[in-house]
């Protein structure tokens, strides 16, 4: 989660260990250090930096450092980095997924693995690569070639001089200091150092030595440009916005990456969600698949019962956990019930599952957090991989538990032989292509803002979508109430006139989702209904839709997922209203991140 690096003059690890707290904004579980001269000494384990046991006298003066959150594997001693290779001569520190580590292992039978860790086959490969090579910058060259996924990579070596830095989308920053030079995952540990950094682009390694920084791609020199960060420590913490929340926003396009990363076969049309007991004799018999969960994890649900229900020709239902109960006329034994939840610690959600469970229902989890409760109390867990999520109103975890639960909708139909195998190849392409399609929708978030400033004095906001659409309208209202506590609902576009039309003047913007996904010549009837009251519409349409629409905001072709493109608009517009309004952001009045009374 957090990667600090130093070499140069000074001893390193008091820079490292200062780094690593100003890295714990971020939140971990573990944290590790590695200092590197003619040997190797590594100090990790799980729990808090101060409990690390460092020994009294530590000269040397280069070394990486890392706060891990866990994404793979528990928070152990064994899975915190620096993650080692045989020989103790490399040390590894990873953000990041390495999606082909399995089959990178196995091409590794002689090498002994400590860890349940992604990252540690890169120690071993590094350890391989160094055998044909002494220098520590071509093995990791050689290594990242044959990697996939995604990684933020610091590496150091026993009798090497320096440290060796590579990335692909994931970030990471070079320091450029009086002392010695520095790489890190952001720029907060930086800062008190130095404000000359440079980032690293996809595909570059770098070779930083206490003298200078050389960084190639594609085996070449290239430049970098050095620039001067202005932020205080308190704006980098957040990567320069005003609030996690937005920053959060922004990590969306990484953090879908994360979630299929290694997930998803396109060509052949798989999906293959890890070791999961979830046999292909149950699910081909299941006759109903039921999803628990709270606030914006029940939005998720209400997705991914839809998605499960359109590919797996199977019953689903979503209930809020707060009320659930196994009901009457259900086979325990064909009932598969799906909890979902960020934090993997919401009381009502995990009493849902206890209550299936006892019932002799078998339970799945699909959580952001390695080591919850609900990931220990389940009997199958999916992580989301979306990283730590710190603003209270859920953002960037909503879009990754509706791309898992895409994921599983394909994994079940396809156990079921009910999976079209055109659909499910559509499906995995365009959740391939929803990260482009996110940041297509971040890089508009100036023309949010306009809109958001001139409805912010709405008297209320209604949201109105249809079939796919109808979660993401629920949960674009929930936001903006959370975060601006302005009155907000969200509705099937369908039942507006049953009731909520009452409420529609002028003074009420609605936002409307019009992609095709979502019956948008249906919804089109209840935009008349509101704009002949006055109401403006902010509508997210496909491209080529002319509707009359006071705002109209262009959606891709993403056929199922569209909705969740119009979704990061619907944050982005409850970030600026409720911003405009100065309110506490990421910590709303009332609201907890995480919930654990019921
Ligand atoms: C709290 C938060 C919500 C969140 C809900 C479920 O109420 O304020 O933002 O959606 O809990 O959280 P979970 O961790 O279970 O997804």
């Amino acid at each position: 989660c957090g990667i600090i690096g130093y070499v140069g003059e000074e001893q390193a690890r008091p820079r490292l260990v200062a780094g690593l707290q100003r890295l714990e904004y971020r939140g971990y579980d573990s944290a590790g250090i590695a200092l590197a001269d003619d040997e190797l000494s590594v100090f990790k384990q799980s729990g808090l930096i101060s409990d690390l046991d460092l020994p009294a006298e530590t000269p040397q003066t280069c070394g990486i450092g890392h706060t891990r959150w866990s994404t793979h594997g528990k928070p152990t001693d064994a899975n915190a980095h620096p993650h080692t290779d045989c020989s103790g001569r490399v040390a590894v520190v990873h953000n990041g997924i390495i999606a082909n580590y399995d089959d990178l292992r196995s091409e590794l039978p002689d090498h002994e693995f400590r860890s349940e860790t992604d990252t540690e086959v890169v120690a071993h490969l590094v350890e391989e690569a160094l055998e044909h090579t002494d220098d520590l910058r071509a093995a990791v060259e050689a290594v990242v070639e044959r990697i996939e996924g995604s990684y933020a990579l610091g590496v150091v070596a026993a009798g090497y001089d320096g440290i060796v830095a590579a990335r692909r989308n994931s970030p990471l920053v070079v320091g450029h200091g009086t002392d010695g030079n520095f790489i890190a995952s952001d720029v907060t540990p930086l800062l008190e150092h130095t404000r000359s950094v440079s980032y690293l682009e996809d595909g570059d390694v770098a070779h930083l030595t206490r003298s200078g920084v050389t960084v190639r791609h594609d085996g070449e020199l290239v430049d970098r440009e050095v620039t001067t960060i202005e932020w205080d420590a308190d704006a980098a913490e957040k990567a320069g916005y005003d609030h996690y929340m937005l920053k959060e926003i922004h990590e969306q396009p990484t953090a879908l990456r994360q979630a299929i990363a290694g997930r998803i076969d396109p060509i052949e049309g798989d999906v293959d969600l890890g070791d999961l007991s979830l046999s292909e004799a149950f699910l081909s018999d299941i006759d109903e698949v039921q999803f628990v969960a709270c606030g914006t994890s029940y939005h998720a649900c209400m997705y991914g019962k839809q998605l499960v229900e359109h590919l797996a020709d199977v019953r689903a239902t979503v209930e809020f956990a707060s009320e659930y109960s196994v009901g009457s006329g259900r086979d325990p034994e064909r009932t598969l019930v799906v909890g979902v939840s960020q934090s993997g610690e919401t009381a009502d959600t995990l009493r849902a599952l206890r209550v299936a469970k006892r019932s002799g229902i078998r339970t799945l989890g699909v959580t952001n957090t390695v080591g919850s409760t609900m990931a220990r109390e389940c009997d199958d867990v999916v992580y989301i991989r979306a990283g730590p999520e710190i603003g209270v109103a859920a953002t960037k975890t909503f879009a990754s538990q509706v791309v898992i639960l895409a994921l599983f909708a394909v994994t079940v139909a396809d156990e079921r032989g009910e999976l079209d195998p055109t659909a499910g190849r559509e499906l995995l392409e365009h959740l391939q292509n929803l990260p482009g399609a996110v940041q297509g929708a971040l890089d508009r978030d100036d023309a949010v803002e306009e809109v958001a400033d001139a409805f912010a004095d709405g008297d209320a906001f209604f949201f109105i979508g249809r079939r796919f659409g109808n979660p993401v309208a629920l949960e674009g209202a929930l936001k903006l109430k959370e975060i601006s506590y302005d009155h907000a609902e969200g509705f099937p576009a369908g039942e507006l006139k049953h009731g909520p039309l009452a409420l529609v003047t002028e003074d009420t913007p609605v936002l409307a989702l019009l992609t095709a996904g979502t019956r948008p010549d249906e919804t089109r009837n209840n935009i008349k209904e509101v704009q002949s009251r006055g109401a403006p519409v902010v509508a997210f349409t496909a491209p080529d839709d002319d509707g009359d629409y006071e705002v109209g905001f262009d959606v891709p072709d993403l056929g199922l997922i569209e909705p969740l493109v119009a979704n990061v608009y619907l944050q982005l517009f409850a970030y600026h209203v409720a911003d405009d309004k100065g309110r506490s952001i990421d910590r709303p009045r009332n609201l907890a991140k995480s919930v654990t009374v019921e």
